[in-house]
């Protein structure tokens, strides 16, 4: 495996959305010096807070998401190994053989003798199908794997240990609990939780939840010697509100308010909101054994009502926080015009200046953007910064809307020029120019409607090219397009599809 893309630290624990450690660490080395204070109010798992700690910054981390605060807690909390190997074998000793003896015969008759979660499953395209609706967490397991799992939980929460041990022996579970239900496929290459929803495959693995957990634990142990030794005793805060001299500082809390923090307070500011994916939905399974609740009512999301206005207000209170002349980066996936332009109308009331967009060094793509022809493939950074001058703000923006013959005509001008290239290659060739302009349209739409697709050698891992004249092949469409999230209240036009890709 390659040290580039392969960190323990990044393989312990899955998390959707997680961007790439080497991009993460350039961008703060890039904006910030040793000593200076990097915030992240959409942290996820950590990646921005780990790579500043790493590279001698203070890091403050927040997500609404109690999961993603745990994963960052037992990622970056110094713990020590020795003492974790001696509680997995006090564990081993507790359990191991029972749940081991259940597997010795076909499971008939097995049924847990200990707690395990019976949260309902959000219906939902991150969540179940509406004909499963009422569907639990424990309907994910076979009777036997439920069996071994709550045994193993038991043992986790009951065995003689120090409490860093514990979370990290339950991070080792929460790790390895998908691969306790009946979502892995039975084929040679489907060993892991492969959809972003929860789907039961018509013939799936029943794996030995012991051994599945034991191999998880010693990637957890690889995990800890390699963060102990990177981070060293870093000390880290999520009181509330966190110890200002902490060298990490952790909430759990929306991006929406950061007054824990004082005015002009911040270096550098990195920020990886969702764009396609619902990240509360995907963690109830681990949320429901860790007993975590999740506030539904103020995840933010593209395909919301509310999308504006929470981000509106998440984005001031970044400005809000950080010092002047400073910059703040936002990472971005999403290429339809109505997400856009309400991102641009957010972006343009913190009187931020505009620096640029380029594309996030990311040289790895994810399954779903593999596999999906019509996703952007890449995310994308938008560089702004606050004013030097106290109350100066950047130029307006200018009003008059992008309309659809002006795309083509931009677009037909670039293919003229360059030949035909990929939707990604477009979309960053004319974004910086319409970044700042409302777009009347999706680029996409003119695309499909005015140009010629060919699919390249290689599908799907490589993309189609877009080309002036006819296309040679149908351009992806709906097939490509799993149905968008059911929302509550009016449905938006735009919400009809919506392609999936890493964020
Ligand atoms: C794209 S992910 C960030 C992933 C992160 N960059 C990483 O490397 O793991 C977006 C995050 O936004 C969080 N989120 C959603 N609504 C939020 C809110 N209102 N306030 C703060 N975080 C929120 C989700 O829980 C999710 O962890």
């Amino acid at each position: 495996m390659s040290e580039k893309y392969f960190q323990h630290r990044y393989l312990a624990h899955k998390y959707w959305g997680r961007r790439p450690w080497y991009a993460m660490r350039a961008l703060i080395e890039a904006h910030t010096a040793p000593g200076e204070t990097v915030l992240d109010s959409f942290c996820g798992s950590g990646t921005t807070l780990v790579e500043a700690l790493a590279t001698g910054r203070r890091a403050i981390g927040v997500d609404l998401n109690p999961m993603a605060a745990f994963i960052c807690r037992v990622t970056i909390t110094p713990a020590d190994t020795d003492a974790l190997r001696q509680a997995f074998e006090h564990l081993r000793a507790a359990v191991a053989d029972e749940i081991n003896a259940l597997y010795a015969g076909d499971g008939e008759g097995i049924r847990p003798a200990h707690w395990y979660p019976t949260t309902e499953l959000p219906v939902s395209a991150f969540g179940i199908m509406a004909k499963d609706a009422g569907m639990t967490v424990a309907d994910l397991f076979t009777p036997r794997n439920l069996t071994a799992a709550a045994l193993l939980w038991h043992g986790i929460q009951t065995i003689p240990c120090d409490p860093v041990t514990r979370d990290l022996l339950r991070f080792s579970f929460t790790a390895a609990v998908a691969q306790f239900t009946k979502m892995i496929r039975t084929k040679k290459n489907g060993t892991g939780w492969w959809v972003n929803a929860y789907r039961i495959p018509r013939t799936y693995r029943e794996n030995n939840v012991w051994r599945s957990f034991e191999n998880k634990l010693w990637a957890v142990v690889r995990m800890k010697e390699e963060t102990n030794a990177l981070l060293g005793p870093v000390s880290l805060s999520m009181g509330d509100p966190p110890e200002p001299n902490a060298a990490c500082r952790l909430r759990i809390g929306s991006a929406t308010d950061l007054s824990f923090l004082p005015e002009e307070s911040v270096d550098y500011v990195f920020i990886d909101p969702p764009w396609a994916i619902k990240y509360f939905d995907l963690s109830v399974l681990w949320c429901s054994w860790m007993g975590f609740e999740l506030p539904f009512d103020q995840e933010i999301f593209p395909w919301q009502q509310r999308f504006r206005r929470d981000m509106t207000q998440a984005l001031a209170e970044l400005a809000r926080v950080l010092r002047p002349g400073k910059v703040l980066t936002l990472n971005f996936a999403t290429r339809y015009a109505s997400v856009l332009n309400e991102w641009r109308e957010a972006i343009e009331a913190t009187g931020l200046e505009w620096l640029g967009v380029t594309p996030l060094q990311q040289d790895q793509l994810s399954f779903v953007q593999r596999q999906h022809d019509t996703t952007l493939k890449g995310n994308y950074l938008l560089t702004l910064r606050k004013h030097g001058s106290p109350g100066a703000r950047a130029t307006p923006a200018e009003a008059t809307p992008v309309t659809e013959h002006e795309i083509a005509s931009m677009i037909h001008a670039l293919l003229e020029e360059r030949g035909p290239m990929t939707y990604d290659q477009l979309f960053q060739a004319l974004y910086p120019a319409l970044a700042r302009r409302p777009l009347a349209c999706d680029l996409y739409t003119v695309l499909a409607t005015r140009f010629g697709y060919s699919i390249t050698e290689g599908r799907p891992y490589e993309e189609g090219v877009w080309h002036l004249g006819e296309g040679n092949a149908a351009p992806p469409e709906a097939s490509n397009h799993r149905v968008a999230p059911r929302m509550r209240g009016p449905r938006r036009e735009a919400q009809l599809t919506l392609p999936f890709n890493g964020g």
